[in-house]
C-alpha cells in the first residue's frame, strides 16, 4: 500500500516527507495506522548515523496508533485495537527466554538493522528499496508494520496523542528507577540528565518515594520544570561540581544514580558521587566504541555500575501500569509532550536538539 513516510536519505540529512510502497502485513504481522508517534534521542542519532544504521532509511520507534489489518497468524489483537509500539526483540534467545528481552541477542540487528528478522525489506520506492522495521516498527509513517512481540494493547479512553513515548523514552526513565534499581522508598537518587528520559525517571522516582531526587543538567528550564515534577534539589554543572554537590546533600554520598546524558564524564561523575555499595544505571547512548574512565578504588569500594535498556521493561505489563499510575495522577508523564504536525518533523528535531521541547510528539 501507499503511505507517507519520512526519509532519511543519507547520514545527518534532514527528515523528508515522501511517499513510500509499504508490504502488506504477512503472516505474523500487524498494520497499524499511526496515530501520533513521540520522536526520542535515538532516532536522531540513526539520523546522523552514531550507530551503524542502513539509508535510506525510515526511523520512528514511539509510534501510537489503531490496528488496521492483522496477519493470518495473528491473534493478540484485531482491527480496531489502540496500541502502543515498542522496541522489537527475537523471542528465541537465551536472553528472551530468561524474561529479559531488552537483552535480546539480536537487539541491534532487529531494532537498527533496518530489515524483518529474515532480512527482508518492508518498503520500496520506485522499485528501489526503503530499510524500514525500524525498532519493528518505523513509525514515523502514517502507517507502520509491527509484530506480536512489539505491539502493546492499551485501554482506549486515554488520547493516543500522549501514548507513544511510552514505547521508549518514558518507559526506559520510568523503568531505570522502577524495574532496573528497584529503590526502597526513602532512597537517595541523582539524575544526571532532565531529558525526556532524565524526567521520565524524576517522575518515577517520586512515584516510588525516593529522596532527595537530585537532578543534574546544564540546562535552567529543564531543571526549573524537574522541581516541578518531584525533583527535591537540582544542581546546574556548569555552576557547582555535581559530585560534592550530592554528596553533600545526601550525607556521603547518594545510594543511586542514573547516567541518562550519554556523555563519559557524566557516567564519572554519577559513579563517584555514590555512597560506597551504592549503584550507578547506565542509560544515556554514546556512540559505539565510546570508552569512560572509572576510579577503580571506588569501584572496588561496593559501589556497582551497571547498564539499564529500555528500563529492563517488560512492555505488555510497564506499560499498561505506567497508564494506571497517569490516570490516577500518579505520573504526569503527558508534561514532557508538545505535539508537531508530521510535516514539522525537522523542526520538531531542531527544538528537540536544542533543548526547548522535551518530547516531541507527532501528530499523523
Ligand atoms: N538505554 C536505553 O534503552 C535508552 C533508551 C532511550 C534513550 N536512551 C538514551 O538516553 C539519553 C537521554 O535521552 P533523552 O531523550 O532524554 O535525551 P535529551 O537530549 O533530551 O536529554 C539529555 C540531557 O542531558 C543533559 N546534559 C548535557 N550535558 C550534561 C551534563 N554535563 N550533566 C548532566 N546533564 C547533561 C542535556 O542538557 C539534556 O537535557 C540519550 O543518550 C538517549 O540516546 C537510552
Ligand atoms: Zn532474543
Ligand atoms: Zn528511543
Amino acid at each position: 500500500m501507499k503511505i507517507t513516510a519520512a526519509v532519511v536519505r543519507a547520514k545527518g540529512q534532514p527528515f523528508r516527507i515522501e511517499e513510500v510502497e509499504l508490504d502488506a502485513p504477512r503472516e505474523h504481522e500487524i498494520l497499524v495506522r499511526i496515530v501520533a508517534a513521540g520522536m526520542c534521542h535515538t532516532d536522531l542519532v540513526a539520523r546522523d548515523q552514531l550507530y551503524p544504521v542502513p539509508f535510506p532509511l525510515v526511523c520512528g520507534h514511539e509510534g501510537a496508533g489503531i490496528v488496521e489489518q492483522v496477519g493470518t497468524a495473528v491473534t493478540k489483537v484485531r482491527p480496531g485495537d489502540p496500541v502502543v509500539l515498542t522496541y522489537l526483540s527475537c523471542g528465541t534467545c537465551f536472553n528472551c527466554l530468561r524474561g529479559h528481552p531488552m537483552y535480546c541477542y539480536r537487539l541491534f540487528d532487529l531494532n537498527f538493522g533496518g530489515k524483518r528478522a529474515d532480512g527482508s525489506l518492508t518498503m520500496r520506492q520506485n522499485g528501489a528499496g526503503v530499510h524500514g522495521a525500524f525498532f519493528g516498527q518505523s513509525s514515523f509513517a502514517t502507517h507502520a508494520l509491527a509484530s506480536e512481540r512489539n505491539v502493546v494493547r492499551v485501554r482506549s479512553d486515554v488520547p493516543l496523542e500522549l501514548l507513544g513515548p511510552l514505547g521508549c523514552g518514558v518507559q526506559t526513565g520510568a523503568g531505570s528507577v522502577m524495574n532496573g534499581l528497584r529503590p526502597e522508598a526513602g532512597s537517595s537518587i541523582a539524575i544526571f540528565g532532565a531529558g525526556a528520559v532524565g524526567l521520565s525517571a524524576v517522575l518515577a522516582a517520586r512515584a516510588v518515594g525516593c529522596t532527595p531526587i537530585i537532578a543534574v543538567d546544564p540546562k535552567p528550564e529543564r531543571l526549573a520544570l524537574a522541581r516541578e515534577l518531584g525533583a527535591t534539589h537540582t544542581i546546574n554543572p556548569n555552576e557547582v561540581d555535581p559530585v560534592a554537590e550530592i554528596r553533600r546533600l545526601t550525607d556521603g554520598g547518594a545510594l543511586y544514580s542514573l547516567e541518562m546524558a550519554g556523555i563519559p564524564q557524566v557516567l564519572r561523575q554519577a559513579v563517584d558521587c555514590l555512597v560506597p555499595t551504592g549503584v550507578c544505571g547506565l542509560v544515556g547512548a554514546a556512540p559505539v566504541g565510546v570508552e569512560a574512565s572509572l576510579d577503580m578504588t571506588n569501584l572496588l569500594l561496593g559501589r556497582t555500575v551497571r547498564g539499564l535498556v529500555e528500563g529492563e521493561s517488560i512492555p505488555d505489563i510497564f506499560i499498561p501500569r505506567l497508564i494506571e499510575l497517569y490516570l490516577e495522577g500518579r505520573f504526569p508523564f503527558d508534561r514532557l509532550i508538545r505535539p508537531y504536525p508530521f510535516a514539522e518533523i525537522n523542526a520538531a528535531a531542531a527544538d528537540s536538539e536544542q533543548g526547548r521541547t522535551i518530547k516531541p510528539v507527532l501528530r499523523l
